[in-house]
């Protein structure tokens, strides 16, 4: 046992009762023996600022932020890493010297979950981007580091697809468009960002668009497979996978943020599987 003080970290979100990350941090404290404390707190709708303002003033050294404040996590920082800067979004805070630095971790926490966990090669491959919110935002510039041969982003609103794409170009190619356009197309990983499995719903892809051996991933998660999953492996998809992976990792690179060490994933991913 150590005497030393807890350095405290939590996540900010509204609802925040079922969140995995304390769970997840405290499994990675023990692990690398980082001493910290890692809460969950539920900040009112109209009063996230006030929130983190009120955790800064009790000694917080970080935060995360999860649905809905992302955006306005970002508005709030006085600095951002590059990432944060393109995703307009910000999960992960870091506070020093009375500043507000922000960083985005979630785009890394996909990547690295696709490379790394599931040995999915994105390099010369085409992805497919499901969705124009703000999770696919996120993963539009760590998608395109892996120089894959073409990212494409589908949004049941085509214009939100096309825009968002265009923001981008200069980092790769992407390409914007409705679902409808798709049809003809096959892609090598497709990857679910739409809330539509909130609603049960699946984002209406025409025949075909999973290639041979394709991977489906869905960045939602929970018991069993999520409508889009389902509906992947009714079409014979046999690489599936939902987003506990990237939970996970996004809050690993979060971790290596604020402590300068990267704790190891799998046994944390295995205990939540198994939970
Ligand atoms: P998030 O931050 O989770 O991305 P968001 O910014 O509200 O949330 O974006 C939700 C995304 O899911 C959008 O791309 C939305 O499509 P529209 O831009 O057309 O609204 C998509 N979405 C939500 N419900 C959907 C459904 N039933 N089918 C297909 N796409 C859906």
């Amino acid at each position: 046992m150590t005497d030393q003080p807890l350095a405290r970290y939590c996540v900010f979100g509204n609802p925040i009762g079922h969140s995995k990350s304390p769970a997840i941090h405290a499994q990675f404290a023990r692990q690398t023996g980082e001493a910290i404390r890692y809460d969950a707190l539920l900040a009112p709708l109209d009063g996230f600022a006030a929130s983190v303002q009120a955790f800064i003033a009790a000694g917080g050294m970080g935060a995360n932020v999860t649905v809905p404040f992302k955006e306005e996590a970002f508005r709030l920082c006085s600095a951002h890493s590059p990432r944060a800067l393109l995703a307009g979004a910000v999960n992960t805070l870091s506070f020093t010297d009375g500043k507000i630095f922000g960083d985005n971790t979630d785009g890394a926490g996909l990547v690295r979950d696709l490379q790394c966990n599931l040995q999915t090669p994105l390099t010369g491959r085409r992805i497919l981007l499901l969705g124009a919110g703000g999770a696919a935002r996120g993963a539009l510039g760590p998608l395109l580091e892996t120089q894959p041969a073409l990212l494409c982003l589908a949004n049941r609103t085509a214009a939100k697809a096309t825009g968002l794409a265009q923001q981008f170009t200069a980092l790769g190619p992407i390409r914007g468009c409705g679902f409808t356009a798709l049809a003809g197309e096959a892609f090598d990983v497709v990857i679910n960002a739409t809330a539509a499995s909130l609603s049960g719903e699946v984002p209406p892809l025409p025949d075909g668009i999973f290639a041979a051996d394709a991977l489906a991933y869905d960045m939602m998660y929970g018991e069993g497979d999520t409508p889009f999953l389902a509906e992947a492996r009714r079409r014979g998809v046999r690489h599936l996978a939902d987003g506990l992976g990237m939970l996970v990792e996004q809050a690993a690179e979060a971790f290596f943020v604020w402590r300068g060490v990267r704790p190891q994933t799998q046994p944390v991913r295995d205990a939540l599987r198994n939970a």
